[in-house]
């Protein structure tokens, strides 16, 4: 058939979920949807306006005119708001310090999981990787393969302390731990949903996971079309 191959990943902050689909994307010649930046770049939008995030009904409201664009296109990534460029902006601590309660709002979900699943409809390559929290479970639980990428506590902090400048290992282990435990009480992304393959990365280094998740694509995508 000509279906459209719809992949969903998720898991914890540092699994190595953004880089890996985008260069399985890349590999594939599929779209790469990132949804935490959606997420980070409401964050972003809500402290620009001055809105606390404990005001849910003033965070839902902003929604209104919250006007987003990213790029699926892995050679072509770009987040924007109103028209401004915020792929750095939305990366900062402060934004993950907030972002989590912004994504506990669940009118701010369910907007974002529809924009999401338009996203996927309206590409236009041969398949689309979707990667998040909740893409294997709310998203796309029909998706015909679902991965839940994983990898130790310490691998995950390791990988993070190693991207990130200007914050000790203890503050981005502390701040990467709250997040999780923030977010794991509105989704469950620490344990595989049913039909969900789980991808281990801890002793996999960084092609080793790109391969995993490639052959697991094409294993399972050949299936569910036949
Ligand atoms: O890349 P990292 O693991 O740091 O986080 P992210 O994927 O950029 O996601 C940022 C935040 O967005 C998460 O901490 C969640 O609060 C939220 N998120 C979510 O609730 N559901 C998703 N599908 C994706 C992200
Ligand atoms: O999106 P998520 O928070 O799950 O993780 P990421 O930002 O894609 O990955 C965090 C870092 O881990 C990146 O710098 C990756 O290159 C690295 N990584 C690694 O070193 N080994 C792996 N097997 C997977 C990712």
């Amino acid at each position: 058939t000509t279906d459209k191959i719809v992949v969903a990943i998720d898991g914890p902050a540092g699994s190595g979920k953004s880089s890996v689909s985008k260069a399985a994307a890349r590999r594939l010649g599929f779209s790469y949807q990132d949804t935490g930046a959606a997420y980070r770049a409401l964050a972003w939008y809500v402290a620009e306006r001055g809105i606390d995030t404990a005001d849910e009904a003033a965070v839902v409201e902003a929604l209104r005119d919250f006007d987003y664009a990213i790029g699926i296109d892995p050679d072509n990534y770009f987040v924007r708001v109103g028209g401004i460029d915020v792929e750095e902006a939305i990366r900062e601590p402060r934004i993950s310090a907030i972002v989590s309660s912004v994504a506990r709002i669940l009118p701010v979900r369910a907007y974002l999981v529809e924009l999401f699943r338009h996203v996927i409809e309206t590409s236009d390559t041969p398949g689309i990787i979707t990667e998040g929290r909740d893409i294997t479970t709310v998203v796309c639980p029909d998706a015909p393969v679902r991965i839940l990428l994983t990898a130790s506590e310490e691998a995950r902090m390791a990988r993070r302390s190693a991207e990130i400048s200007g914050q000790s290992a203890a503050d981005v282990a502390k701040n990467l731990l709250s997040r999780d435990a923030q977010d794991s009480r509105v989704v469950d992304f620490m344990n595989a949903a049913d039909g969900v393959t789980v991808i281990d990365s801890t002793d996999l280094d960084f092609d080793q996971t790109i391969q995993a998740v490639v052959d697991l694509i094409d294993a399972q995508a050949g299936e569910s079309a036949s």
